[in-house]
């Protein structure tokens, strides 16, 4: 299963990719988690991404497109992958393309979660993360048992550094600008599922496997 999730900052595509990842048995493949741990550990990588992340801006495709080639190379990702967060230009979308070509493979389907903008600031100003495993709530929608500490493992939640509401605004308009005509290029090429992703995290997860299933012409969950 090789599965791309697209959509605008704060439409899910993190909290679906990890359900849809355990759901199929693969790799979930994050560039923004891949960016957010470089930084933490002060990586020459992390000190670049960071300069961009910070401002809401993209980094430099050649950058990304090494990660995600590096990345998709490792054997766990043989049986499939669900990528959360790339591609978001257009020639990192012809760099994915390439990518998988080498190896004779191609997507399987490329979902686009689509949330109105009101909701996306709300779930933008409520997301925490925990500082030390990642872990995402939100303070609404998903809170964690104790105010301020991580269910898994007891670390301090934080607001994301890019989730402040000036930066949460210009990330939208990087993603109109640069991200959205992606919807186009997989629609060209017959990949293109739709799902609403305005209803309940469960409800969402089940849209998107019911259209996953109906672009690969089979039935039920898998
Ligand atoms: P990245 O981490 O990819 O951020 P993003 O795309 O802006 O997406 P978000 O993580 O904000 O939101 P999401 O859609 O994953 O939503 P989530 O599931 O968390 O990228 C960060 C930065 O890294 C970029 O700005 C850029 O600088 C850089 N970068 C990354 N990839 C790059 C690339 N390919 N090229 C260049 N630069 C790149 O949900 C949001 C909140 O809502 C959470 O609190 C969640 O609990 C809640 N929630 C989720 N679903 C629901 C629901 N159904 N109902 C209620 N609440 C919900």
């Amino acid at each position: 299963m090789r599965v791309v999730l697209l959509g605008p900052p704060g439409a899910g595509k993190g909290t679906q990719a990890a359900r849809l990842a355990a759901t199929w048995g693969v790799p979930h493949v994050s560039t923004g988690d891949a960016f957010r741990q470089a930084v933490a550990e002060g990586t020459p990588l992390g000190k670049l991404a960071q300069e961009y992340m910070q401002r809401g801006e993209l980094v430099p495709d050649q950058v990304v497109n090494g990660v995600v080639a590096a990345r998709l190379a490792r054997d766990d990702c043989a049986p499939g992958f669900v990528l959360d967060g790339y591609p978001r230009t257009l020639p990192q979308a012809e760099a994915l393309e390439g990518m998988l070509e080498e190896r004779g493979l191609r997507l399987d389907a490329v979902v686009d979660l689509t949330v109105s903008e009101e909701e996306l600031v709300r779930r933008a100003a409520g997301r925490r993360v925990c500082s030390r495993c990642g872990a995402n709530y939100h303070l609404e929608f998903r809170p964690p048992r104790h105010a301020g500490r991580c269910d898994l493992c007891g670390g301090e939640l934080v607001q994301r550094e890019d989730d402040r509401a000036e930066t949460v605004s210009r990330r939208l308009a990087v993603y109109r600008r640069q991200t959205a005509p992606l919807v186009e290029f997989y629609r060209e090429r017959g990949l293109l599922v739709e799902v609403d992703g305005g209803g309940t995290v469960e409800e969402v997860t089940l849209a998107i496997l019911e259209a996953v299933d109906g672009r690969l012409g089979r039935k039920g969950g898998s």
